[in-house]
């Protein structure tokens, strides 16, 4: 059933308190307060901002943010679970003032968001949806590149990584197709890329022997 945003907020707002307290390592998305204002979440005057879809247990963008303290980081997760655990991190952690996580999916993300946001947007290993009949579930398709083009600023950034070939291959053929995004890797992939803060789920791929795809793309300019 299509619901609003504003009730899928209040909806995942409830649930989510039952399990956690939001304290100032977390943004609680409510609907007065969409489209977010940035300004008014990160009180530093970091110019840019980065933003993780699908942080998971949050090891990454925890990294991330405390090794480049001269950038804002805002991530978001669906799942409650991966939430409360990317939190309890955050709450035993030293104040980390230039990282917010936030419980949320992608479904209302271009009412939540402004467009011109980011000057990066990464996605680490989302979910393949291995089986052909639950292809339709995959996060990126045409219609989220479009999504993405509009939330990055001028020649913003898109990072992939996965283990899944096909998947990853697939994520390369929609951003090279829609022609509003040029790959900055050559053959379109890297399998190794130097200096990486690696994902949880990155860990264990790597360490079961499996290959990672790496996608980057740049945002083009709309052609008139
Ligand atoms: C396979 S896990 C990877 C977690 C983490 N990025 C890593 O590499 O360790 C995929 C994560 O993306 C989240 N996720 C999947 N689809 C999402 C969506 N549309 N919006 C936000 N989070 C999503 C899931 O809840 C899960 O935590």
């Amino acid at each position: 059933m299509w619901i609003t945003a504003a009730e899928y907020f209040n909806k995942i707002n409830a649930d989510s308190r039952k399990y956690f307290e939001i304290n100032e390592n977390i943004y609680e998305i409510t609907p007065d307060r969409i489209p977010i204002d940035f300004t008014k979440i990160f009180n530093k005057e970091n110019s840019v901002l980065k933003f993780e879809i699908g942080f998971g247990n949050g090891e990454s963008i925890i990294k991330l943010a405390k090794k480049n303290s001269d950038i804002n980081y805002f991530g978001i997760d669906r799942k409650m679970d991966r939430v409360r655990t990317a939190l309890a991190k955050l709450n035993k952690a030293e104040p980390i003032p230039n990282l917010k996580i936030a419980r949320s999916g992608t479904d209302y993300i271009e009412e939540m968001i402004s467009a011109g946001s980011f000057d990066e947007i990464i996605m680490n290993f989302p979910d393949p949806w291995p089986k052909k009949k639950h292809h339709k579930n995959r996060t990126i398709n045409d219609d989220f590149v479009k999504i993405i083009h509009r939330l990055l600023k001028p020649e913003g950034i898109f990072r992939f990584a996965s283990d899944h070939e096909e998947y990853s291959m697939e994520v390369l053929g929609v951003f090279q197709d829609s022609e509003i995004f040029e790959s900055l890797y050559e053959n379109g992939f890297k399998n190794e890329v130097k200096d990486r803060i690696q994902t949880q789920f990155e860990k264990h791929k790597t360490k079961a022997g499996l290959k990672i795809y790496h996608l980057k793309f740049r945002k083009k300019p709309l052609s008139s």
